[in-house]
């Protein structure tokens, strides 16, 4: 594999290597080499968790970063296209992760360079570290990725992690249950690939009386900036909140991700009880972008 681009290019046996590699690496059981070599971080939209965690990947394996975030101070700002701005970053680093709010832009890059590029989040389409960092953390909590029972909650329509996870996923005989406002459903092409492959979900609007069945309860933020009328925002925003008093009868193995950043669709209070994983899966990141920058430039 060259590119980490879509969850769609990966096969079963692909995310099964990238999970073990993390673990092996978690473990201190392998430590890839990444001395002499050069990830550029090309952030066109804002970014903590993934931008700071590729950093910190690739400077503890030994390797090094340049970063650029946002376009303010590129020649992009000057009026260089995308193409250009990317073939001549291409030229001083070993791998490219890029960010940006153009869905397809890293596939595009992909094209035009002769070096690997990972998918850091294109526009509403894919984060596929993201999703690979999602289900490193379904496997630490509940010791497999078989037979989960997961909602995903909150904004399906533009939540590129929803997306990727749900790709995901689909390998290992899943239970969803997809909760959103009707205006934030899961894309039609989605549940299409769904059906295809005989995979169940139940798509709804309330999350009670699901809680007690779940291994898994996905949150996420209502995407804000992709909105086209901010007007339409307002009145979704507070669609959904996480409270810790809905999570009295829920199972032993029970965990509530989010990818982060929340806004306040899970209470602090939330944050500490048993059932909180969110900050341990941030720090997951870390293992998963150590194995997949060096699988990509080592292998
Ligand atoms: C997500 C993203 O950028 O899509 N953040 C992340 O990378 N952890 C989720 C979000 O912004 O809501």
């Amino acid at each position: 594999m060259k590119h980490l681009i879509s969850m769609r290019d990966l096969s079963k046996n692909d995310i099964l290597h990238f999970i073990e590699t993390a673990e092996l690496i978690e473990k201190g059981k392998m430590k890839p080499n990444l001395k002499g070599k050069l990830a550029a971080l090309l952030f066109f939209e804002p970014s903590t968790r993934t931008r700071f965690s590729f950093e910190s990947a690739m400077k503890r394996l030994g390797g090094e970063t340049l970063t650029m975030s946002g376009t303010g101070t590129t020649s992009a700002k000057k009026g260089e296209s995308f193409a250009d701005t990317i073939k001549t970053i291409s030229q001083y680093a070993d791998i490219l992760v890029i960010r940006s709010v153009l869905e397809g832009a890293s596939r595009y890059a992909s094209e035009i360079v002769s070096i690997p590029v990972v998918n850091a989040g294109d526009g509403a389409n894919q984060h596929p570290t993201q999703a690979l960092l999602d289900l490193y953390s379904i496997v630490k909590t509940q010791g497999t990725l078989e037979n989960i029972t997961i909602a995903i909650i909150g904004d399906l329509k533009f939540g590129r992690t929803v997306h990727s996870l749900v790709y995901g996923l689909s390998y290992f005989s899943p239970r969803f249950y997809f909760i959103s406002p009707l205006h934030l459903s899961l894309p039609e092409h989605i549940k299409n690939e769904l059906h295809s492959k005989n995979i169940i979900f139940e798509e709804g609007r309330e999350i009670d009386n699901l809680v007690n069945k779940l291994d898994i309860m996905y949150v996420t933020r209502i995407q804000k900036e992709r909105f086209a009328d901010p007007e339409e925002y307002e009145k979704l925003k507070g669609s959904y909140q996480i409270t810790s008093n809905i999570l009295n009868n829920v199972k032993g193995n029970f965990k509530i991700l989010h990818p982060l950043p929340r806004v306040n669709e899970i209470t602090t209070e939330v944050d500490n009880t048993p059932y909180a994983y969110y900050f341990e899966q941030a720090k997951n990141g870390l293992y998963m972008r150590q194995s997949i920058i060096s699988m990509l430039l080592l292998t």
